[in-house]
């Protein structure tokens, strides 16, 4: 038996992913672009061995219910398909982010494991091969394998739906203010949400222009160092995305009352010349996007109004790592 351990970061989306144009094979209707973040990740421990009778899932030292497991029960059986592997596997990890709280544990829970199960199973993938699997466990995980800004080209079909750098080596001294208003998991997953809006928003055709639109400026913007412009896209590009959930039948939202309070405050720091946008993932948790000068002015008035325990700063972080 072989343990193999991998390490994935999760990543907050500037141009979001909302939505499937496969379910099966988590196609999505829309490219995303992303940037991976340093302080959030999973590390995640892979070992098949004939002598176990079933798959175990053993997530922040609990051990998971078939039910709870099941996601990555059905992971670990695609990885058998393609390697050939029979035997059952245990799954040890560690989310150093909160769990289904909308802070995409579920991109570098699956990035992680995609590695970790892949290698145990002893393939050997290429890092576009090992986005590819990624996804198959969460969309938005196919981005975890890279660092900095990266693309997830929607594409047609298995091979084509992959994410690509945009840019690893991130030489802009950017920041995203995490701001933790509310770490329990949400109701609504990020799955079953999605699929509502699609299916039930007179306003998901739109969105599509509108994500088409954002990429095609976000790109250049982020080349150029253009911070108004990286931050005025991604801030709408966030509010345009929660408007789906509003817009869906039954409606629904993942802000809360602190969400709405925070995202005032950014408006008003802006307004007194502190250049910041939010943006925010299928959860209440504000991120705040500010160049590394202005990360004083930022937090402090952040930590003055929540507290400074709410905050995590996070900077660009690395791709999939193998420990
Ligand atoms: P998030 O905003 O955290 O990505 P999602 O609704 O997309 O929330 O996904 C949360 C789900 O991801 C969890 O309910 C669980 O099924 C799965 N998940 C999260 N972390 C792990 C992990 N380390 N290992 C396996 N599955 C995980
Ligand atoms: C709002 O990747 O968590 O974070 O593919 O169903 O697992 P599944 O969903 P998930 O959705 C992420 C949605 C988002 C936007 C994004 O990360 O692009
Ligand atoms: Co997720």
């Amino acid at each position: 038996m072989t343990a193999v351990t991998a390490r994935a970061h999760t990543n907050i989306a500037l141009v979001k992913y909302w939505g499937k144009a496969d379910t099966d094979l988590i196609i999505p209707q829309t490219s995303s672009l992303s940037l991976t973040l340093d302080q959030f990740y999973t590390d995640t421990t892979v070992a098949f061995d004939a002598d176990f009778t079933a798959d175990t899932v053993i997530l922040n030292d609990h051990r998971l219910s078939r039910d709870a497991s099941q996601k990555v029960r059905q992971f670990l059986d695609l990885v058998r398909q393609m390697s050939g592997e029979t035997r059952f596997a245990t799954v040890t990890s560690t989310n150093h982010v909160p769990t289904a709280a909308g802070l995409a544990s579920s991109a570098s829970a699956f990035a992680a494991l995609a590695g970790a199960a892949s290698r145990a199973a002893g393939m050997e993938l290429s890092r576009a091969d090992l986005s590819r699997l990624a996804r198959r466990g969460s969309g938005s995980a196919t981005r975890s394998i890279f660092g900095g800004f990266v693309e997830w080209q929607a594409g047609h079909d298995d091979h084509t739906s992959v994410a690509v750098p945009f840019q690893e080596q991130v030489d802009w001294p950017i920041a995203m203010v995490a701001l933790l208003l509310d770490p329990h998991e949400k109701k609504v997953s990020s799955r079953q949400g999605m699929q509502s809006s699609v299916t039930t928003s007179p306003y998901y055709p739109a969105w599509k222009q509108v994500v088409a639109a954002d990429l095609a400026a976000i790109k250049p913007a982020i080349l150029a160092h253009d911070f108004t412009t990286t931050g005025e896209i991604l801030e709408a590009n966030a509010m345009r995305m929660h408007a789906l959930t509003l817009s869906a039948n039954p409606p629904y939202s993942y802000f809360n009352g602190d969400t709405l309070t925070a995202m005032q405050t950014v408006r008003d720091l802006r307004a007194a010349g502190v250049a910041c946008y939010y943006t925010l993932d299928a959860g209440p948790n504000l991120k705040v996007f500010c160049q590394t000068p202005d990360l004083p002015a930022v937090t402090t008035q952040l930590a003055a109004q929540f507290g400074a325990d709410r905050l995590v700063v996070a900077h660009p972080g690395p791709g999939i790592e193998f420990l």
